[in-house]
């Protein structure tokens, strides 16, 4: 080589090397971890499995667990002080039988009234270990842990320790728990796995495509989810488990079901007037929605599936001004503007997709570029979200990614509420006029 040739050269590869290691400096995307191998673990048949708790209606909970031996009472007892039960509530149970599966008694109990930011102490079917839950305040400002498409993997269990670390009252989770497809043992494996936490704090889960299971002409849809994850649609006078609504501490949360016909004729978009027209923005300024499928999505994956949803519900949701909406089903995370039909819009909502609990599917890496005015930050890790509601007027949202086991604060924002910008009370003429609709 000519020796005039050489520090051109080298020159060239050390800014070569330097290039590389700048973009290796940037956070690099972990793989896909490996499902969790649960050893088989036989418990005595009446011992309570899989606990886990949701509100059920104003000062109350309702306690879910399985037991093998159908003839274990569906009674909890409960008190404030531990090994002390002062109150005791008896519910209902249900099983149900998926081609050679056949579930165990899955316990539903109702207990209340309870006081509002109180420590319970509880045990269920009359024996086996005792719980511990706190209930949520009565007032803002309350927190919410926000993560879907939570699956049963290693990542999974590191955003589970994430959410496990934050000070938080309740758990949302805008569909796809258990990743079960059809192997109903997955659903038991997921319920344990999620127990620690979700026996503690109200979980409120909408469902996912990965709940539905069906067979066609064999199997309905969503019969294990059904079974497994009552949520208190009855208590908000829905007729169907995929769609409710509940209420904690000045936020009104709709938990709307991809999954469920949403057109303007449909059960679900009757409910959903009906309850609209229930919210008093005085009692509670917030108003929340999730479901499963996003609307305002940058990504490739499952790019423009929730159009004819969004199609559907968007006008009534702006006139009704909800303030933010949450979705899964991208594994990855992404938050918007405020946005109404398509483009940023002050009195639209903030849209955010957090399905990146965990699950074995691995995450959604490829984005449309460019990308338009409304996404603020998108980013393809695994990781939850914690949405403080502080007072009427201001929240802080914040999404955490799964660092290398590290729970590392990657985006924040203040959103104030649309009570305080006055778009709640623009609006209210035009949401009354779609409510009288018949
Ligand atoms: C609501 O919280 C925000 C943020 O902490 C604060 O700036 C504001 O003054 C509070 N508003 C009221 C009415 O307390």
């Amino acid at each position: 080589m000519e020796p005039n040739l050489l520090l051109p050269l080298t020159m060239a590869i050390l800014m070569i090397i330097a290039a590389a290691a700048t973009v290796t400096a940037d956070y690099i995307r972990p793989p896909p971890r490996k499902t969790l191998h649960f050893p088989w673990d036989p418990k005595p048949s009446s011992l309570p499995q899989q606990v886990h708790i949701s509100l059920a209606g104003d000062k109350h909970l309702r306690i879910s667990w399985i037991t093998g031996d159908k003839s274990s009472p569906s009674v909890v007892e409960y008190g404030t002080s531990p090994g002390s039960y002062s109150s005791r509530a008896k519910g209902e149970s249900t099983s149900y039988k998926y081609l050679l599966y056949s579930s165990g008694k899955i316990h539903h109990t109702v207990i209340g009234p309870l006081e509002h930011g109180t420590i319970y102490f509880y045990r269920c079917g009359g024996q086996g270990p005792e719980f511990q839950l706190k209930t949520p305040p009565s007032q803002l400002p309350v927190t919410f842990a926000v993560a879907g498409d939570m699956g049963q993997t290693g990542w999974t269990k590191s955003t589970l320790d994430h959410i496990d670390q934050c000070k938080y009252d309740v758990h949302m989770l805008p569909g796809d728990l258990a990743y079960a497809d059809y192997f109903q043992r997955r659903w038991d494996t997921f319920g344990e796995l999620v127990q620690p936490l979700a026996s503690g704090r109200p979980w409120m889960v909408t469902e996912g495509n990965h709940e539905e299971e069906n067979i066609p002409l064999f199997k309905d849809g969503f019969q294990s989810y059904n079974a497994r994850w009552k949520m208190p649609f009855e208590e908000s006078g829905s007729s169907s488990n995929l769609y409710y609504s509940f209420e904690v501490a000045g936020v009104h949360v709709i938990m709307l079901g991809s999954f469920a016909d949403y057109d303007e004729y449909s059960d679900q978009y009757s409910w959903l007037k009906a309850d609209l027209s229930k919210v008093d923005r005085d009692r509670t300024p917030w108003l929340l929605v999730l479901f499963h499928v996003p609307w305002y999505n940058t990504n490739y994956a499952h790019q423009g599936e929730g159009d004819r949803m969004m199609a559907a519900m968007e006008p009534l949701l702006y006139a009704a001004g909800v303030d933010i909406m949450l979705a899964g089903h991208v594994h990855a995370y992404e938050r918007s503007k405020r946005v109404y039909s398509g483009k940023s819009d002050p009195c639209g909502a903030v849209h955010i997709t957090i399905g990146d609990g965990g699950n074995k599917e691995g995450l959604a890496q490829k984005y449309k570029s460019p990308s338009p005015e409304w996404s603020i930050f998108r980013e393809a890790s695994f990781g939850h979200g914690e949405l403080k509601m502080i007072n009427s007027t201001h929240a802080f949202w914040s999404w955490h990614r799964n660092d290398d086991d590290e729970p590392v604060r990657s985006d924040q924002v203040w959103i104030t509420s649309l009570v305080s910008s006055g778009c709640v009370a623009e609006k209210s003429h035009e949401l009354r006029k779609i409510l009288m609709a018949p």
